[in-house]
């Protein structure tokens, strides 16, 4: 009913509007009074923590767009190398595994089969597992040496939304943790990020209160037969999280790219009218965001109409960008936090233009329990 739904016309659509909440609470009572990040449900010691060499990171679906996100933050703020991979390849790869090797697991609902034997395999070998989780008591937390809880609630949409966003959290504060056990010279940087992190779900929710124009934006395009997206560095997963959400919900081809692999190939298919959404990275001092809009110019420059959420400010783009959404000004990393919202809109607001079911799209279920 639309009581159930808070007035909105899908489960969906509420759990977008959500998100600052979640994100509020998957933060909440994670400083101890001395400052210092605690995670208590990690049943791990420090002693065993310090001994993790290799981190591997097993998901599906937006589940595994969070653990790339988290590959970027664990091997910039600890120095531990870190893989991810797709849990339904990892068994069959034979891969390398030891008591030094943490798996991190990611699953909102903590019943997808693929993810659990996977970690099943990866407890075989001795390695130690912890579960980003956003259910309670489910399968893979349990069968987990230690668990991060996220706090987004229940999540009734088949497309994850505020899961996907309080997953990216406790990405995040897996790796400040690991940076502050570990000493690190990020471990000083913990209360900064922190303090960013708690500016953000007021950042969300300034996305949230101009979703009309990402809403007249998606009703553009009922008739389109294909959408890009093209993102760089923490942008990329953001990128095939916009592509997936348009592919499950509105039925509709669309594809994530990094833009710096372009012209080894995808560039060939843009031609005249192809909408392009692009995230363009925070302006720091790495040429990340130069590149992106050098990207952007070429796609442009070959008919491609530019749709570029970039940061407040950012003048660079203007010239580029045929529709620009402004995004809250938020440091490259975690910016997926914010740039993931529109594109979440924009698929919701497309597959309801269609007419399509957007809680329960075609051939999809909310957990897949089967491999
Ligand atoms: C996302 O919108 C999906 N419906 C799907 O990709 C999902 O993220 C995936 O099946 C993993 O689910 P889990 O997080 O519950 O393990």
């Amino acid at each position: 009913s639309a009581a159930e739904k808070d007035g909105h016309d899908w489960f969906m659509r509420k759990e977008i509007f959500e998100q600052p909440r979640a994100v509020a609470d998957s933060l909440l009572g994670r400083m101890s009074p001395e400052g210092l990040l605690q995670l208590d449900e990690v049943r791990l010691s420090d002693d065993e923590l310090r001994e993790i060499d290799k981190i591997i990171i097993i998901a599906c679906g937006t589940s595994f767009y969070a653990g790339m996100v988290a590959k970027y933050a664990i091997e910039h703020w600890c120095r531990i190398p870190v893989e991810v991979e797709l849990a339904s390849e990892f068994r069959y790869r034979d891969p390398i595994l030891n008591y030094s090797t943490l798996v991190v697991a990611i699953s909102q609902s903590g019943e997808t089969a693929d993810t659990l034997q996977a970690i099943r395999h990866a407890r075989v070998q001795r390695s130690k597992v912890l579960a980003i989780c956003n259910t309670n008591g489910s399968t893979i937390p349990r069968e987990s040496d230690a668990v991060i809880y996220t706090h987004a609630g229940p999540e009734i949409g088949v497309a994850s939304t505020k899961g996907f966003l309080t997953q990216l959290v406790a990405c995040y504060l897996l790796a400040l943790y690991l940076a502050q056990v570990k000493g690190t010279r990020y471990g000083d940087e913990v209360h900064q990020v922190v303090r960013q992190l708690e500016a953000v779900p007021a950042q969300i929710q300034d996305v949230l209160d101009r979703a009309e124009d990402v809403y007249a934006l998606a009703r553009e395009y009922v008739d389109a037969s294909s959408v890009l997206f093209l993102g760089r560095h923490a942008g990329y997963p953001v990128a095939l999280e916009g592509a997936l959400k348009l592919k499950e919900l509105a039925y509709l081809h669309a594809e994530g790219f990094a833009a710096g692999e372009l012209k080894h190939g995808p560039i060939a298919l843009v031609d005249d009218g192809l909408p392009v959404l692009c995230i363009v990275p925070s302006r720091g001092r790495d040429h990340l965001h130069d590149k992106m809009v050098s990207g952007i110019q070429e796609v442009r420059a070959r008919g491609a109409r530019t749709i570029c959420l970039a940061e407040v400010g950012d003048t660079a783009i203007e010239p580029y960008a045929d529709v620009l959404f402004r995004l809250p000004k938020v440091p490259t990393l975690l910016q997926p936090l914010v740039a993931t919202v529109p594109l979440q809109l924009f698929a919701c607001e497309l597959a309801t233009a269609k007419g399509h079911d957007v809680d329960q799209p075609r051939n999809l279920a909310k957990s897949v329990t089967v491999e």
